[in-house]
């Protein structure tokens, strides 16, 4: 990493592992992940491991994310939880990822209360954009990632260690189809970093800590990290077995030198 931002590494779990089998991938992985003193690696399991893998890796340095939240603090919202139920457990919330707006419905407006919602509540918003295959075809990857930024951090004002974005273009999701790494690096540096400017001023849009996911593996996350504007990786598929998550975290912690 070329910059000051401490690398973060990311396992985003999704709907996999139940709870004995997330159990027995903390105890394999928090060791050696531990020991990856330079990067900040955070586990975001399912909601019913959560609470387990929170006390696991309490000892080390790992930190815990939660996969979703609402944007109410409590009601009658049957099958969802709250930020303020988050609290204590986890330090950060997924917000925006492209399975919750294709597959749940979203919208740039939703992933805007939830993360207003997550601010509010003292945790740390890990905020996922990307455009999707027929967007990028269309040459549109710069206004879609833009408008999804725009309108996620309308209105809020915050320091830059409240607040993680993750760059997914959809496409690369589960794909092996990897974006490029230096057409990764300037959607962070030129689009996202841009609007941070434009919203928050050059000096927090140069303290964000951006990440690239998609299809992020043992073999290719070296060649993010060493970008400019690349800040770590949200691994999704690498992240359900401890030799890819441990060599990936060992990547970024190379590179951060
Ligand atoms: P993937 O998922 O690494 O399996 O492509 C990334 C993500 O969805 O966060």
């Amino acid at each position: 990493m070329l910059t000051s931002r401490t690398p973060i590494v990311a396992g985003n779990w999704k709907m996999h592992l139940a709870w004995r089998e997330a159990i027995d991938l903390v105890r394999a992985m928090r060791g050696p992940l531990n020991q990856c003193k330079k990067v900040e690696v955070i586990l975001i399991p399912p909601f019913p491991a959560l609470v387990t893998v929170a006390e696991l890796v309490q000892p080390t340095a790992i930190r815990i994310g939660a996969q979703n939240c609402h944007w109410e603090s409590k009601g009658a919202f049957t099958g969802e939880v709250s930020p303020s139920m988050l609290v204590g457990t986890c330090r950060y919330v997924l917000v925006g990822h492209s399975e919750r707006r294709s597959l749940f419905g979203e919208s740039d407006e939703v992933v805007r209360k939830k993360l207003a919602a997550i601010l509010q509540h003292g945790l740390v918003p890990l905020l996922c954009v990307g455009e999707n295959l027929a967007q990028r075809e269309e040459g549109r990857t710069s206004e879609v990632v833009a408008t999804q930024v725009a309108v996620a951090l309308d209105g809020l004002s915050l320091s830059p260690e409240r607040l993680v974005i993750a760059y997914e273009p959809v496409w690369a999701i589960g794909t092996g189809r990897a974006c490029a790494p230096a057409a990764a690096n300037s959607v962070c540096g030129l689009v996202i970093r841009g609007v941070l400017a434009e919203l928050f001023g050059e000096q927090t849009a140069a303290a964000v800590r951006i990440l690239y996911g998609g299809s992020v593996t043992a073999a290719n996350a070296r060649s993010y990290f060493e970008q400019a504007d690349i800040d770590g990786a949200l691994v999704g598929g690498a992240s359900l077995q401890a030799d890819s998550f441990i060599a990936i975290t060992r990547a970024a912690q190379a590179v951060a030198g």
